[in-house]
């Protein structure tokens, strides 16, 4: 997600502002911008693009100061642009505040403010902070940024500055990281280790629901109550392209790992309790969805497994027939598309250019169309008549994961959605599933601790010279992605059938000692799918199965078993991947295979 940077010294502020925001270039950002303090008022300096565009803008009148706050800015409420750039203030510039994360109840308090005469000048949910302050300013800093803090909901880590009271910073965090790195005579905050790693490998770590309130010889963190909280000061021993990393090997997987972040943030605002799931941005009437008598999925690669599994949850759900295709194939078979037609395009980067021309092409042939991607104002978030994002944050790998299972929510969320607008959904099931989704980010982490056992299967089969991966229904789409991860960064040949295909061709590839993954989460299939393990299992293959915690059955049959928490069937495929993303990225390591940059593979195809 966005970057932030803070500093509070004796130094010029704004330099180190810009050399800590470009070590989080990597990570991907749309706009920058900087907040300087100096004597007595606040300059802000932003621009859509590159650091180079805000360094330019800055060229002979740099911001004077010795505290200030930058942020790289990766848009999720409002396209890039000069205005939604961070640092935000309010209409008096006294009040600054740069923010990751979502302000879920902006747009209420945004209207409140307004009623008050507040004026707002970007799109983005985190202005609404900066005039929050204003409002409730009582001449006490600390105790307006408290009141703020009851207020504001959603996840958030916030750095704020006010030219009211000059000699500090303060910042918190909740659901989004944030580090103070301590100095002599300076301090400094940051989203990520990177961004201070040249000036001070002393840190705190901030946790949930703390303030800190930073000068330049002191850091007092306290909860909102006044409880002081006494921090322990951890030491970073990693390099710079380890802290990059997180601290993790590849940014695979870091991004594996980020995967219940990611899930909470794309469910934020969409689903509440037991309330009906809702997507601000769609706002479809019964009325409205009436005409629609086909909707297509259309996508590449990772995205295109996500559209089969989306093609689930609308058929199940919503009982309108779904066709999914691949991009290339789509807009060059004459599709039979009209104005009664939902063209769906699934792509995390925006870009892909097989997607934006069957995008094109089913908008000349008069379909609404709907993009659901992770990158704001890209091509397809331009171009189509309707968007929902995926908030999985940048992505740096080019095998997509966290991408994947925000697409797969997504695409469960726009069923379950769909079928309650139409009434064809049983309420008592569509309130089950809304609230099984919401366990679905701590499962997400349960299940990614049992990493253990798929580390030894990776070393077991490594050396293996193809494996296959068999399912039915939602297990059947989750086999392809699996199989797909396997091949893009092993290298390994990896296949994925449809278990009750197996006896047409593909059994005849099953010798002694060759892997088969199967996939048995699916209640309703599930007898049909062991009895397809049995063949397998017959001609010796070695069989690994996913399977929900309980099924004690299944340990009977299959030589290995990989257990996900239990959940409903429908949300199993945001639980079965996880080992199969696990196992690809094991089985590259003990191959020495280049995971992060496979051979031959681009993140963002941009050409046919
Ligand atoms: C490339 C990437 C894949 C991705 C596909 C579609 O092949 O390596 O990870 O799934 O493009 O990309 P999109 O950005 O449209 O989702």
């Amino acid at each position: 997600m966005c970057g932030i940077v803070g500093y509070i010294g004796t130094k010029l502020a704004t330099p180190i502002l810009l050399d800590g925001m470009s070590k989080l270039e990597y990570r991907g950002y749309d706009s920058a911008g900087i907040a300087v303090y100096n004597e007595g008022h606040i300059t802000v300096e932003k621009c859509v693009g590159r650091l180079d565009a805000l360094r330019e803008k800055v060229k002979g009148h740099m911001p004077e100061g010795t505290m200030g706050i930058g942020h790289t800015r990766w848009a999720t409420h409002g396209r890039p642009s000069d205005r939604n750039s961070h640092p935000h203030t309010d209409d008096s510039g006294d009040f600054v505040v740069v923010h990751n994360g979502i302000i879920e109840n902006y747009m209420k308090l945004k209207e409140e403010l307004i009623a008050k005469g507040h004026k707002f000048v970007s799109e983005t949910d985190t202005e609404v902070v900066a005039h929050l302050m204003a409002d409730l300013y009582n001449g006490d800093f600390e105790a307006t940024v408290k009141e703020v803090l009851k207020i504001i909901e959603g996840s958030y880590s916030l750095v704020f500055m006010s030219a009211k009271d000059p000699d500090k910073l303060i910042c918190t965090k909740k659901d989004n990281p944030l580090v103070i790195g301590l100095g002599e005579g300076e301090n400094f905050i940051a989203s990520d280790i990177p961004a201070i790693i040249d000036h001070t490998r002393r840190t705190y770590i901030m946790s949930d629901g703390e303030i800190a309130t930073v000068t330049k010889d002191s850091v007092w963190v306290q909860d909102i109550k006044g409880t002081p909280i006494s921090k322990k000061v951890f030491e970073v021993n990693w390099n710079a392209e380890a802290a990059q990393k997180g601290g993790f090997e590849h940014f695979m997987l870091k991004e594996i790992y980020e995967q219940p972040k990611a899930m909470r943030d794309t469910m934020t605002g969409r689903i509440h309790g037991e309330e009906p799931i809702k997507f601000d941005e769609l706002n479809w009437t019964p009325e409205e969805f009436a005409g629609i008598s086909k909707i297509f999925i259309v996508a590449c690669g990772t995205a295109y497994h996500a559209g089969l599994v989306g093609k689930y949850y609308l058929e199940k759900f919503a009982r309108i027939p779904v066709e999914v295709d691949i991009a290339s194939e789509f807009r060059y078979r004459d599709p039979l598309v009209d104005e009664n037609s939902l063209l769906i395009v699934v792509s995390q980067s925006g870009e892909t250019s097989d997607t934006l021309a069957a995008l094109r092409e089913a908008k000349r042939l008069g379909a609404r169309t709907l993009a659901v991607t992770n990158v704001v104002g890209s091509s397809m978030a331009r171009e189509a008549d309707q968007v929902v994002y995926t908030y999985a944050g940048p992505e740096i790998a080019v095998a997509s994961t966290k991408a994947y299972t925000t697409q797969l929510l997504v695409m469960f969320m726009l069923g379950v959605y769909v079928g309650t607008l139409r009434g064809t959904l049983d309420p008592k099931l569509a309130k089950e599933l809304t609230l099984a989704a919401q366990d679905i980010p701590e499962q997400i982490h349960q299940t990614l601790e049992n990493v253990d056992q798929i580390k030894v299967f990776a070393t077991q089969y490594g050396s293996c010279e193809d494996a296959f991966f068999l399912g039915r229904s939602l297990d059947y789409a989750v086999a392809l992605e699996g199989a797909l991860k396997l091949k893009e960064i092993s290298y390994i040949h990896a296949e994925a059938y449809a278990a009750g295909e197996l006896k047409h061709g593909t059994l005849a590839l099953i010798v002694e000692g060759v892997p088969v993954i199967v996939l048995a989460t699916q209640s309703d299939v599930y007898a049909k799918t062991i009895s397809n393990l049995k063949e397998v299992k017959a001609r010796d293959a070695v069989v690994i199965a996913i399977a929900q915690e309980g099924d004690e059955e299944i340990g009977k049959e299959a030589d290995h078993v990989i257990y996900i928490p239990k959940t409903n069937k429908f949300l199993a495929p945001l639980l079965a991947v996880l080992p199969l993303q696990l196992l690809s990225y094991y089985a590259a390591l003990t191959r020495g295979c280049d995971v992060d940059k496979p051979r031959n593979l681009a993140k963002s195809v941009t050409v046919e």
